[in-house]
This record gives C-alpha cells, sequence and structure tokens, in this order.
C-alpha cells in the first residue's frame, strides 16, 4: 500500500471551452479525453502534464456539488488526486487513523478506476481523491 503519484489536480471552471484559452492556447497543454459524466452534473477534460493531468470540471447541471462548489467559492482548485497501490487498504489504514473519509468504500468509474475521496476536515483543509487504476493484463 503505498502512494504512485499524483494522478491529476483538479480545477473547477465556469466554462470547458471559456478554460481553453489559458491551459491550451496559453500553455499548450493538450485535452486527451474529455466527456459528460452524468451522475455527476460535470462536463470533464484531462490535460496531460508530464505523468500528471490537469483535470478541469465544469458543471453542467445546477443541482451538482460542483455548481455549488462555484457559486460558493467561484472558479479555483478543487482537489490532488493521489494513485494508491491498494486503495482498500489505504483506506481501512485511514479509517483506523479516524481521518474522516466522504467514501468509506471505492466507487468504480465507467473507466474501471476505483476512486474515493477523504473530507477536507481530515486533509488540512484540502479535499483529496485516491485513485486505483485497473490492473493492465
Ligand atoms: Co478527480
Amino acid at each position: 500500500m503505498s502512494i504512485k503519484k499524483v494522478n491529476h489536480i483538479a480545477i473547477v471552471v465556469p466554462d470547458l471551452d471559456e478554460a481553453r484559452r489559458f491551459w491550451v492556447d496559453g500553455l499548450g497543454l493538450d485535452v486527451r479525453a474529455r466527456e459528460h459524466v452524468a451522475a455527476q452534473g460535470v462536463d470533464v477534460a484531462f490535460l496531460p502534464v508530464g505523468d500528471s493531468q490537469i483535470e478541469l470540471l465544469a458543471p453542467t447541471d445546477e443541482e451538482s456539488g460542483v455548481a455549488r462548489y462555484l457559486a460558493k467559492r467561484g472558479p479555483g482548485m478543487h482537489h490532488i488526486c493521489l494513485e494508491v497501490t491498494d486503495i482498500t487498504a489505504m483506506l481501512r489504514h485511514l479509517q483506523a487513523l479516524e481521518i474522516p473519509l466522504i467514501d468509506e468504500t471505492p466507487r468504480l468509474d465507467a473507466h474501471g478506476v476505483q476512486y474515493a475521496f477523504i473530507h477536507p476536515k481530515g486533509t488540512n483543509g484540502v479535499l483529496v481523491e485516491l485513485y486505483q487504476l485497473p490492473a493492465e493484463d
């Protein structure tokens, strides 16, 4: 059970197309993947940066958590995502230390990635996401 790397840093923006002006036209990053995640009411774009990525999140549903975040705090950094070798073991370990978790068991995304969020109360104020990529075979 260990941390492998920073998988991505997520930033909330009002509009993905408008955000391209800085991240794509300005910095010269490419958009590797762009998708709509209906369950969370967001459009998401991943922009590789070396071995990590920038994740841009734009709400498409006014009721979504990301829409409420944007309304309350404006655009900005939303979470950092750390890739781990064993997400279940890491969550058990954090639980044993009484670190408050948002997800006590991993959730599964459409690409087979297991993920879970840790509450900012337990992380010095930063929303932390854990990722475990599907085994390559
Ligand atoms: Co993320």
